[in-house]
Formats: structure tokens, sequence, C-alpha cells
């Protein structure tokens, strides 16, 4: 009998109630500060308890995984807690493509995809020095927004480097990557590539609501000039929108190219869900400027199946359930090895 399996943080609920509906045993791999959180959860088989999520490395936690026939959901923890090596060195199968999840992390391999696929990126900026308007500086790694700063030239980058370095939130240039801002309202494009059917699926769309940028709105410039904090982009919930119809032609364009491109460069490709993040400009054209090429914690909002979703199912299909549902037709048709790497 097939156990899914997930880290206890970021989509772990959406995921293990969609894995229950579909039929499977569900496994928690959960930090113990957290047991209280998720024993509220019926549909939750069995809680490992770890002290840290590191642990799912370890030989033990491994055998356990294995004696269940486990598949692990990847997620935004899973990348945020562990760096690609040991993600790849994971003994439990993962669901979608590991490897690719080494180029979600590192900011440069991440842009290489991205132009592969033949997506409008904002220019990247190989030094402080390049900078000629507005510009955001990142951190690599998923992670969540903390850090990251908006500048117009080198000395003020400097000087939200240092204040960054001494607060210990950065080492330095090194964690940076710096990238032209690109203007237009942001919409983060949610899909499901079925490596069984060879399918691409749009699923829905979402906006992140990020402190502190998003909370500028409410302080008038003149006083935010006088606030010295640096705003972040640290994600605390998200929302949820719907495109004007006119948009989806392209934004099943875009996916698909991203598909293709994944198949050329990271075989076997971009398997499951994965994530467009980006801007569209006053014309309806979309800049991206990141993917995520895993579950994204903004499919939360369509637990009960989104506005997207009643078109190709009459049930209500979360990415959760989604994802379920590929691993029992690869079961079913023998073919577990196309899902998992
Ligand atoms: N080039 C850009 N132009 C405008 N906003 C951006 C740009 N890059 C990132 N952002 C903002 O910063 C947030 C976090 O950046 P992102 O690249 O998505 O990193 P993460 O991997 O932490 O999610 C985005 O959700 C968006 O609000
Ligand atoms: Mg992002």
């Amino acid at each position: 009998m097939t156990t899914i399996s997930t880290l206890g943080s970021h989509c772990a609920l959406q995921v293990l109630k969609g894995a229950k509906d579909e039929g499977f045993q569900t496994l928690l791999v959960c930090e113990k500060r957290r047991e209280k959180l998720y024993r509220r959860f019926p549909f939750i088989d069995e809680l490992v308890l770890v002290d840290s999520f590191n642990e799912i490395l370890n030989q033990n936690l491994n055998e356990k995984l294995g004696e269940k026939e486990s598949i692990i959901i990847p997620h935004g923890t899973l990348l945020s807690q562990m760096s690609p090596p040991e993600i790849e060195s994971i003994q439990t199968p993962i669901f979608g493509n590991k490897w690719i999840l080494r180029w979600e992390s590192d900011r440069k391999m991440k842009e290489k995809l991205m132009i592969e696929a033949g997506l409008n990126v904002p220019r990247s900026l190989a030094s402080p020095s390049d900078i000629n308007g507005l510009a955001i500086a990142k951190r690599h790694g998923a992670a969540g927004g903390k850090g990251y700063f908006l500048t117009t030239s080198k000395k003020d980058y400097e000087k939200k480097r240092d204040a960054l370095t001494t607060l210990g939130i950065i080492k330095g240039d090194d964690d940076l990557y710096l990238q032209e801002y690109a203007f237009g309202v942001s919409a983060y494009l949610q899909y499901f590539y079925s490596a069984i059917q060879d399918d691409l699926e749009f699923f829905g769309v979402d906006r992140r609501y990020e402190s502190d940028i998003d909370g500028l709105g409410r302080i008038p410039a003149r006083q935010q000039m006088d606030v010295e904090k640096i705003p972040s982009f640290n994600v605390i919930g998200n929302s949820p929108l719907v495109l004007r119809e006119s948009l989806l032609d392209e934004v099943y364009s875009m996916g698909e190219r991203f598909v293709e491109a994944a198949k050329r460069l990271v075989p076997p490709g971009m398997n499951g869900p994965f994530c467009l993040e980006g801007v569209y400009n006053e014309n309806g054209e979309f800049t991206t400027f990141e993917f995520s090429a895993r579950i994204v914690a903004g499919t939360n909002l369509y637990v009960g199946g989104s506005p997207y979703s009643p078109f190709m199912y009459d049930e209500p299909m979360s990415m959760g359930r989604r994802i379920a549902r590929e691993i029992k037709s690869a079961i079913a048709q023998g073919r577990l090895s196309s899902v998992v790497t």
C-alpha cells in the first residue's frame, strides 16, 4: 500500500487531504512543536515526530519511509530547509523531478531555464555597478522574500547589503542576485504537467501578500522616507485572482514552452506542479521573474477546486489531489517510475 508523505508546513494539509481523497495512506514528517496543530486533522494517518526536518536524511527515517512504500511530495519547506545535494540524496522516491529543484534554488540556473523556455525575463545585473533604474536584490533558494530589497544605485545597494549583513540575514554579495524591477501587477500562474498523459493543465492564479512591501501603500510616501527599516518581501499569505480570458491562450503557451525547455535541460522534465511568477504590464504582456518547480502554497486557496478546475474535472480538484491522482494513474498503468525520481 503506497503512502503519501510530506513535511509538516507549507501546503501539507492540502497535499495529505488530497492523498486521502484518492485513497492513499498518509504520513506527515512533523516537527514536535507542530504536533498539536497537525493532530487535529483525521486525514493524516501517521505523524513521524522529528526535532528538525533534516532528520529525513537519516537512515532510520529513510528505512521507515521505505517500509511504507512512501512517496514524498516536495514543497517549499523542503527547499528552504535542505540544500540541493541533500534533497538529491534522499532515498525515498520524490514526486516529480528532484533534479529540477537545484534549478529552482540557483538564480543563475533558474534564469537559464526561463530563457530557454522563451519567457520574457527581467535582465539580471552582473554587478552593482550595472544598476541603472529600479532593481531588486534577491537571495538564492526559496528564502521567502526575507532580506530582499529594492535599490536604484550602487551606493544605496551597498548600504542595504551592509545593513542586512550586520543583521546576519545575508553573508555578502554572493548571497544576492540583482534583477531589474518588472513593473505591472503580479500574478503567480499555477500549472500541473502530467507526464502520464503528456498534458498541461492550468489550475489557477494567486497573488502573494508580502510584508512589508504590501503594507507600504498605507503609509504616505513622505513618512516612508523617515522609516529606517528596509521593507522585506516576506510572504504572509495568498489571495485569489482570475485572469481576463483573453490572456489564457498565452498562459498555456508559456507553460508548454517551460515544460519543453525543462525536458531538454533537466530530464525527465517539469513533471507535476509548477508555478510561473511574474507581472502583467498594461498591454497584458507577462514578464516572468522566477518559477517554482513544485507545488506552491498559493494553491492552498483552491482546496475545494479553483475557478479553472471545473473546466477539467467534475469534482473538487485541488493541486494536492491532482498529485495523488497522477500517482494513482501511474501505479495503475505500472508507470510509477515516470512520475517520481
Ligand atoms: N524582477 C522583479 N520585479 C518586481 N518584483 C519582483 C521581482 N522579482 C521579485 N519580485 C518580488 O519579490 C518577491 C519574491 O521574489 P521571488 O523571485 O519570487 O523569490 P522567492 O524565491 O523568495 O519567492 C516576488 O513575489 C515579488 O513580489
Ligand atoms: Mg517566488
